[in-house]
């Protein structure tokens, strides 16, 4: 742990989002969101829905008070689109956009930055219903959302977040994992990305004026024969699309786990395989941190103009427990490689767990839990795990 010091600028957080975490879904004039469609109707692992997850939104308190002992700088969390803005259009519902005052506020008065995310996920049904991400209409309303909720809440917000991982976005809409109306084909998948990004590029001007406006982008970094391919249309899909065009003020990178991928028949042209001999996650994803330093290094090697970089998401999931050494090493060693990538010139300014507590892992339910804090999803009882510990300790004893 000794040479984990970083510079005193360096910006310490943790991340969640709301659909993972806040659970009330249908409380207080908020609208339901795709999500919560999905949920109700397959049912995610386990039977498990977002109805309750955490229940963050009653237990407010309570966590914005785990993120100051843990001393965290900054608070990555995402706005529900429908708990503010029920039908994705028109009218904003004030006790939705209270609880996200009460959040910032909280966040404030603990010493803590809050860094926000628009969309992760969850935008209101009634989007879906006119055409969702598929229609180009959702883009324009994503920019009027944006430009709505900073009018709003956005006076205490200094760095922006448009959307959390279009890949993400679009390769779900493929598989169906996030449309309720089922899968998509590789074409229509390409329609949701031209309007993922028409969304970032509307959205991104009418935020300027309220702090710097990053996008967070799931990167994986490939390796094995088909490597190029695989880069070219995962990894440079949306970082070509966002550094080479209107530039961002920051880059949001989420890492957990490199790909390796072999020429195959498929419509690609490529195709995950294992890496041999190597562990992997309950997610089934090698469990290589050290591979974290080969992606920073081919960023800024591919990218001249790279803005300074954020790391939004890096995390290990195991099952549940409060002894977790498993993800301490896992943390350490990225940490690692981000200090190294620091020494060597890199200009990247900040840090974020995933998560900052167990939360509802999309459709493969509760079991997977990613937190520093444990939850027990019966009594929804908060517990610091051991990782909240080192963490807590790793922060505190960096040079300020
Ligand atoms: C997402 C999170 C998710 C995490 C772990 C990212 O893809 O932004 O919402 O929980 O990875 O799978």
């Amino acid at each position: 742990m000794n040479d984990l010091l970083f510079p005193p600028t360096f910006t310490w957080g943790a991340a969640t989002s709301a659909y993972q975490i806040e659970g009330a879904w249908d409380v207080d004039g908020k609208g339901p969101s795709v999500w919560d469609t999905l949920a109700h109707q397959r049912g995610f692992a386990g039977g498990a829905t977002g109805d309750v997850a955490c229940d963050h939104y009653h237990r407010l308190d309570e966590d914005l008070d785990l993120m100051a002992v843990l001393g965290i700088d900054a608070y990555r969390f995402s706005v529900s689109w429908p708990r503010v803005q029920p039908d994705g259009r028109g009218s904003w519902n004030p006790a939705g956009l209270a609880f996200y005052d009460r959040l910032i506020d909280g966040l404030l008065a603990r010493g803590i930055e809050p860094l926000l995310t628009l969309y992760h996920w969850d935008h209101p049904q009634a989007l879906e219903d006119s055409g969702g991400w598929l229609s180009s209409e959702t883009a324009e309303r994503f920019a009027d959302y944006a430009e709505g909720v900073a009018a709003r809440i956005g006076d205490r917000v200094r760095r922006w977040i448009t959307l959390n991982e279009p890949l993400s976005v679009m390769s779900a809409h493929i598989s169906g994992a996030s449309r309720p109306a089922g899968p998509l084909t590789l074409d229509d998948g390409l329609r949701v990305a031209d309007n993922l990004l028409a969304a970032h590029a509307l959205a991104t001007p009418r935020l300027r004026d309220h702090g710097e406006v990053g996008i967070a982008l799931n990167l994986a970094g490939f390796e094995g024969d088909a490597a190029e391919r695989a880069r070219a249309h995962e990894d440079q899909l949306f970082l070509d699309a966002v550094l080479k065009g209107e530039p961002i003020d920051f880059l949001g990178v989420n890492w957990y786990a490199p790909a390796r991928v072999i020429a195959s028949h498929d419509p690609l042209g490529y195709a995950r395989t294992d890496f041999p001999g190597v562990p992997t996650n309950m997610l089934g994803w090698p469990i290589l941190p050290e591979r974290l330093g080969d992606l920073l290094r081919w960023l800024r090697d591919t990218y001249a103009d790279l803005p300074p970089v954020h790391i939004t998401e890096n995390g290990l999931p195991l099952p549940a427990g409060i002894h977790d050494p498993r993800r301490i090493d896992y943390l350490r060693s990225c940490l690692t490689q981000i200090k190294a990538a620091l020494d060597d010139g890199m200009d990247i300014r900040g840090y974020h767990v995933w998560s900052l507590m167990d939360n509802l892992e999309w459709d493969h339910g509760y079991d997977p839990r990613f937190g520093l804090v444990h939850v027990d999803f019966d009594t929804l009882t908060r517990t610091p795990k051991d990782s909240y510990h080192w963490y807590r300790r790793l922060i505190a004893r960096q040079p300020r």
